[in-house]
């Protein structure tokens, strides 16, 4: 007999292997850099249960520029060191918010959001943008989510990085 959060984790675990497996399949046909940042974002959305918002942010001169996503309208530009994303590139690691209205200096887009994880991308060991995903429940994102989304991150910086190396012309930032 297992335990509802066993039976939780099994879940997402299947539910992240077919994103990923998706990712990986997208990324062999895709080498336009804003195709696959808006397209990962649309398979991100539909992977991840219980999420009212997935996308990437970039960061150029310190700044965060709100890229491809899936949601309502969010905040932008959002300077490094502001909110949970500008934090986020600071610490260079992920952050996982159990609660918004306890996370100083949060930016608040949709305001139903509960919770929140957003997660560095590299790209040759400097931070290309970041992965924002909020939430309407509270504590929505587990050692799990996290696991899957950095690996799923690592996953896109490869697609994105050799999507610059083909078309330099038409590089985001
Ligand atoms: N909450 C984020 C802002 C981006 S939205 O969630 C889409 C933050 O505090 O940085």
């Amino acid at each position: 007999m297992i335990t509802v959060e066993e039976e939780i984790d099994i879940n997402k675990k299947t539910s992240y292997l077919s994103l990923i497996n998706a990712v990986e399949n997208l990324l062999e046909t895709e080498h336009n850099e804003l195709s696959i940042l808006a397209n990962c974002a649309a398979l991100i959305k539909t992977f991840v249960k219980n999420i009212n918002w997935a996308g990437f942010y970039l960061l150029k001169n310190e700044l965060l520029i709100l890229g491809p996503f899936q949601g309502k309208l969010a905040c932008n530009p959002i300077r490094v060191g502001s909110g949970v994303c500008g934090k986020c590139v600071e610490a260079r690691a992920t952050i996982v918010v159990g609660n918004v209205h306890e996370f100083e200096g949060h930016i608040p887009c949709d305001e139903a959001t509960n919770s929140e994880i957003v997660i560095p991308i590299f790209i040759d060991d400097e931070i290309y943008g970041v992965l924002d995903l909020d939430s309407k429940m509270f504590n929505r994102f587990s050692t799990v989510d996290r696991r899957f989304l950095e690996q799923i991150t690592v996953i896109i910086a490869r697609g994105v990085k050799m999507a610059k190396e083909k078309n330099p012309d038409v590089c985001l930032v």
